[in-house]
């Protein structure tokens, strides 16, 4: 049986919750084995499945066809699905269709980046039954706004994400990825969210933690960002590494503080 979102809150009141990336059949089948609870068919599959240097290149003709391989490789793992850059942000109405051509290739939810901007069509697509995880901080379809993948929210900045996270929550997103921003921020946010938390370089203390397949896979040849641990390289088999992962998640030993963000520098 398929977990679903009300599957995932239970068990947050009880454990930390488990998101890998993912891109098709084969994987699915293998982090499905796992017990991995959800699936994210990241934008990321722009970088490391097709190569370009950022997800801008992505389609939702992309994101379909590998939610589709996703979904016939697993069996149990919640599904989310990213809704690529340009697929959303002209307004509600399109980003309704699109997240339905998503919806109808296997996923359960869609993942959208932003913050108060995104509210209104957090909104309609909530109360049109799509299930909407929202995306804060190191937002990467921003990367030409940020100038780089950097660290967000230092400063006077934090304030701004915490709002943000407020209002996409406030909007009816039921979950909500931290991305690269201060530990104590992510904390706060944690803290006071009633949406499902899932940290990427954010804090132990969210509900969950997401990363990027071929980071922990140790393939991903780029610089390496702070939050990655490859969980491979003493596990023996993608299998293994994924339990590991697992079981790290779950037991709180990661993040640890090597994988999060101070203050400052
Ligand atoms: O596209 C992606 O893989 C993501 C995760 C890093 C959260 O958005």
């Amino acid at each position: 049986m398929r977990l679903t979102l009300l599957d995932l809150r239970r068990a947050a009141t009880e454990r930390k919750i488990a998101m890998l990336t993912c891109y098709d059949a084969s994987f699915a089948a293998v982090l499905d084995r796992a017990g991995i609870d959800t699936l994210l068919i990241g934008d990321s599959l722009g970088m490391v499945v097709q190569g370009h240097d950022s997800t801008l290149p992505v389609t939702v003709e992309d994101v379909a066809y590998h939610t589709r391989a996703v979904a016939r490789g697993s069996q149990r793992a919640f599904i989310v699905a990213d809704m690529p850059f340009g697929s959303y942000q002209v307004g509600p109405q399109q980003a309704f269709e699109n997240a339905v051509r998503l919806l109808q290739a296997g996923a359960q939810m869609v993942k959208l980046e932003g913050g108060d901007e995104m509210a209104p069509t957090i909104a309609f697509m909530v109360e049109r039954g799509i299930p909407v995880c929202a995306h804060v901080g190191l937002t990467p379809q921003h990367v030409n706004r940020f100038g780089g993948y950097r660290i967000q929210g230092r400063g006077q900045a934090s304030a701004r994400i915490r709002a943000a996270a407020r209002s996409v929550v406030q909007a009816g997103a039921e979950m909500l990825v931290i991305e690269a921003v201060p530990e104590t921020l992510a904390r706060a946010i944690a803290a006071e969210s009633k949406a499902l938390t899932i940290g990427i370089g954010a804090s132990v203390a969210c509900s969950g933690q997401v990363l990027v397949l071929h980071d922990m896979l140790g393939v991903a040849t780029d610089k390496r960002p702070r939050f990655v641990k490859n969980f491979l390289a003493e596990a023996g088999s993608v299998e293994a590494a994924a339990r590991a992962y697992l079981e790290q998640v779950q037991s709180g030993a990661f993040p640890g503080a090597e994988h999060v963000y101070p203050d400052s520098n």
